[in-house]
Formats: C-alpha cells, sequence, structure tokens
C-alpha cells in the first residue's frame, strides 16, 4: 500500500546521507509503488543552485552505484521508469533553515500534510526545529506535519534532554520521529518477530536458563574521512545508548502487548529504567595504533585526518549491564563495539546455562565450559539465526559434539533492495512510529551510560591502546575473565561437519 500523500521536505538536500541512503531508499519505495502519485520532495540547502543541478548531481551518485560494490547500495542497474518518476516530484529551494523569513516562503508553497527530515549536523537540529515552529511550518490544521530527527541526539544526558524540551516546545511527541538507523535492519526487527511470534524461545528468554548475552557491533572499519565529527564523539556516545541499546532493547524487553508505538517504546522504557547506572569500573576504552586490518595496513586513529594527535577519544568499548527486574536480575549483559577490529561482525550471543545434570561426556572434556547452548542474532554482515547445541557424535561411545542449526535470510527469502532507511522512511510518511525513539528512551539510555561519560572525561588515564587489526584492548577479555565466561571469538572457523 503507497504511504498517503505529502511532501517530504529535505533539509540537508546536498548532504551525504541524503545522497548514498535516503534517495535510494526513496527509489527503492518508489520502485515497490509504495510512494503516492502525488507524492512530493523539496530539497532544502544553503547551497545556491537550480533543480536541475540537484537532480544532476543525484543521478550520478545513483549511477555510480552499479559500478561501486563497497557502497551501502550495489544495484546492476538503476530502472530508468522509475528515477524519472522520482525526480518528476523532486524540486530544489536555496534556503537557509535558520532563517525564518526564508521558511515562511518555503511554507507558502507547501500545501496539505509534511514531513521535515532534517539530514543536517547534530548541532542545528534544535534551531532547525525552533525556525520551524516560528515560520508557523509545523500547525496541523492543513494536514500532519511531522519532523524528522537524526543521530547523534545529544551528547549526554543534559543534551539530550535539553534537546529534546526544545524539541517539544515546538512539536508534540506524536510529531517527532528519532531515527536510529539499527531498526531499520530487517535482523533487528526480526528480533522481535522471531522472539514473540514463536513460542519456542521465549520460554527459556529468562535468568533460569540464560547464563549472560552479548551484544557486538565490531567494524574493520577505521574512522575513515569522520575524524572531525569522531573526536569529540568516541564510541561509546557514536554506538552505545543508541545502537546498541536498540539491541538489547529487542532482545531483553517484556512482550508489548501489541506491536503499536506506544506500547513497544513503553516497554523498551520499563526495560531502561531497570537498568542500573553503568559503574566506571564495569567499563573499558581503548583506542587503536597502526596495524593490518584484512591484509591492509592501517594507520593509527592518531594519525588520521581530522584527528588531534594526542587525542583520547575511545575508537572501542565494552561494557557490562546489569538490569534489576525479575527477568533478568544476575544475568550481565556485556557490550562491545570497535574500529578496526580484526572482523566485521554485528550479533547478539545468548548464551545458555548448562543442563542440570551432564550425563555425557563432550568431546574434548571440558565439564567446566559454560552450556553447549547459545543462540546467535547475526545482524551483519551475515544475515540470520544460529541455534549452536550438543548431538552425539557417531560412534560407539555416547560423546557429545557441538553443532549448529543455521537459519539464513537469504536462503529463506527472495531479498528486497534495502539500504536500511526504507522502512523508516515509509513509517514516518505513514505515521507508524514503532521503530522510532520517544524521548523517555532516549533519555533513560543517556542515564545508563552517563557515570561512564563523566568519569572519563576526568580521568583520561583510563585509555588502553590496541592495535589495529586486534579485537580490542586486554581489559575488555579481563571485564569477561573476571566473571569467568570469555567473549565470542570475532573470528571463527567454520567448524566441520561432524557427520
Ligand atoms: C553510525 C556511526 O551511526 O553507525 C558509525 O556513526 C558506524 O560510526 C555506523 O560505523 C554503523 O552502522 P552500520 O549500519 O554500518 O552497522
Amino acid at each position: 500500500r503507497a504511504a498517503p500523500a505529502c511532501t517530504l521536505v529535505i533539509f540537508g538536500a546536498f548532504g551525504d546521507l541524503t545522497k548514498r541512503l535516503l534517495m535510494p531508499a526513496l527509489y527503492n519505495l518508489a520502485g515497490q509503488g509504495l510512494l503516492d502519485d502525488k507524492f512530493r520532495i523539496i530539497g532544502i540547502d544553503r547551497v545556491e543552485s537550480t533543480t536541475q543541478a540537484w537532480h544532476d548531481g543525484l543521478t550520478t551518485t545513483m549511477d555510480s552505484f552499479t559500478t561501486d560494490r563497497n557502497a551501502e547500495f550495489y544495484t546492476p542497474e538503476i530502472d530508468q521508469t522509475t528515477w524519472s518518476w522520482l525526480l518528476e516530484r523532486m524540486d530544489y529551494t536555496h534556503a537557509d533553515f535558520t532563517d525564518e523569513a526564508q521558511l515562511r516562503d518555503v511554507g507558502a508553497t507547501l500545501k496539505g500534510p509534511a514531513v521535515f527530515y532534517l539530514a543536517v549536523p547534530s548541532r542545528f537540529f534544535a534551531t532547525a526545529v525552533q525556525t520551524l515552529g516560528k515560520a508557523g511550518l509545523v500547525d496541523e490544521t492543513d494536514g500532519f506535519r511531522r519532523v524528522v530527527i537524526e543521530k547523534p541526539f545529544g551528547s549526554d544526558l543534559a543534551t539530550a534532554e535539553e534537546l529534546n524540551r526544545t524539541v517539544l516546545s515546538v512539536v508534540s511527541e506524536e510529531q517527532v520521529y528519532r531515527i536510529d538507523h539499527f531498526l531499520g535492519k530487517e535482523t533487528v526487527q526480526n528480533i522481535l518477530a522471531m522472539r514473540f511470534g514463536n513460542i519456542l524461545f521465549e520460554p527459556l528468554w529468562r535468568s533460569e536458563y540464560i547464563d549472560h548475552i552479548q551484544i557486538t557491533a565490531a567494524e574493520t572499519i577505521g574512522v575513515e574521512g569522520r575524524g572531525a565529527f569522531y573526536e569529540p564523539t568516541g564510541a561509546l556516545r557514536d554506538m552505545v545508548p543508541n545502537h546498541l541499546f536498540q539491541l538489547f532493547a529487542m532482545v531483553a524487553m517484556e512482550p508489548p502487548n501489541s506491536f503499536s508505538a506506544d506500547t513497544v517504546r513503553t516497554a523498551k522504557e520499563q526495560l531502561f529504567e531497570a537498568v542500573r547506572p553503568v559503574r566506571p569500573e564495569d567499563a573499558v576504552r581503548g583506542q587503536y595504533t597502526a596495524g593490518t586490518v584484512e591484509g591492509r595496513k592501517v594507520i593509527a586513529y592518531r594519525a588520521a585526518e581530522g584527528v588531534a594527535p594526542d587525542s583520547t577519544t575511545e575508537t572501542y568499548v565494552a561494557l557490562k549491564l546489569h538490569v534489576d527486574n525479575w527477568r533478568w536480575s544476575g544475568v550481565p549483559f556485556y557490550l562491545r563495539t570497535g574500529k578496526s577490529l580484526g572482523g566485521r561482525r554485528t550479533e547478539v550471543v545468548v548464551q545458555f546455562r548448562k543442563p542440570p545434570l551432564e550425563m555425557f561426556a563432550r568431546s574434548g572434556g571440558e565439564t567446566d565450559a559454560p552450556g553447549p547452548n547459545r543462540i546467535i542474532l547475526n545482524i551483519q554482515p551475515e544475515e540470520g539465526l544460529t541455534i549452536e547445541m550438543a548431538a552425539k557424535h557417531p560412534g560407539p561411545e555416547m560423546n557429545m559434539a557441538p553443532v549448529a542449526v543455521k537459519f539464513r535470510y537469504g536462503d529463506a527469502f527472495q531479498q528486497q533492495p534495502n539500504v536500511g532507511y526504507e522502512t523508516l522512511l515509509y513509517d514516518c510518511l505513514t505515521g507508524d512510529a514503532t521503530l522510532f525513539q520517544r524521548a523517555d528512551n532516549i533519555n533513560a539510555a543517556w542515564r545508563a551510560v552517563d557515570p561512564v561519560l563523566t568519569a572519563w572525561a576526568a580521568d583520561p588515564s583510563t585509555l588502553e591502546w590496541y592495535a589495529a587489526g586486534e579485537t580490542g584492548p586486554k581489559s575488555a577479555d579481563e571485564l569477561l575473565a573476571r566473571d569467568g565466561r570469555s567473549w565470542y571469538p570475532l573470528e571463527r572457523p567454520e567448524k566441520p561437519d561432524p557427520a
């Protein structure tokens, strides 16, 4: 079903996000017939340019996706009918979104429902929303008016609360769509589908059966050209209270009564409220030095463009979360993320306890190892779910050997072209905020990590080093070792089929 007709106003029309992600996503939606014939886009930016030049630039980028296999969006060809359909509906207006008079002029051309997408640097979020308000553009008498806000939403608890106050002084919560692009991933949405659309998992999904849970977002890319953004941000702010907390919420929240926006977001909030603020001693940070990642030489973070030569910004963070509720009491959640690591994988590893009585010898005799059962939610690049278990090793003796059952998205379904923004865009056009962050969710996630941010700012001496291509700093391993546990390996050879 096509989303209702409306105008999408993109602030930051010449920006990176627009050309790399929003346009391919809109193109995919158009190709699937999910945009109304009366759908329109107004691109706004400070660049003095014309509609034709804007179109030409976007077309060049779209064309590059047919040759660049490493782009977020790789497609063997662009369907010209779909692309022209989209371009016909797109106009460029040169305007400064912090200038009330100029926005009033934009408003004069705008009739009916509209969505304002702030694809601009985060320092402009507050001003852009305030200017929209002053220029009278968020008044809903003529149809819905929504505002989409990108990440990062604040840089700590105080700034997030302040930004939420400012935004909510202009628009109502129902008008705000705070994006976390992890929620646009099919594999992330599948966590709830898997947990609550089946009966198999949920009875075991609790402290009686689960030993601990690991959430990993390991990247092989370094800071690349983003030094100026990354320096004041660091791995904790960049990934934890947003992306990793979304994974955590999907895995750990209570079953909501329905999949409606507020029910789901209230269930998340109840979980976040149960998270104990992280103690600085339960957090580890590291920065990468020069090394080799997947055979490629990588310069040290400190040598990267836009990075201070004595920078103490972390490019790796690991931490332990405690959840004080009935389901998870005593089950730690270990979170880790880093750049320039030895392997790229985003996954959740649910480690189950041992069976109460171990009747069978395990091959290798590792009776002290944790239980043989793990469920691994493979978010990316592998997409699916893996169940690890023990099976009888063929032979006269009753010996157990590890085996795995694997579900892979690509095997089960015909993959839809997807850059991760399709569902999010479609949902804000149709008014479904389930996959967006409510103000209280954002504040609660910052509240959990705030003690660590404060401690780190006061004492840079806890920063450790890891060479690019390693799995992180030593203390990250110690964080688990002191609980008698270890990280699920980032690099792992496929196990030979025991049969
Ligand atoms: C972004 C961060 O929000 O998410 C990046 O700013 C990070 O630093 C990226 O690389 C990871 O997203 P994905 O979808 O590539 O896993």
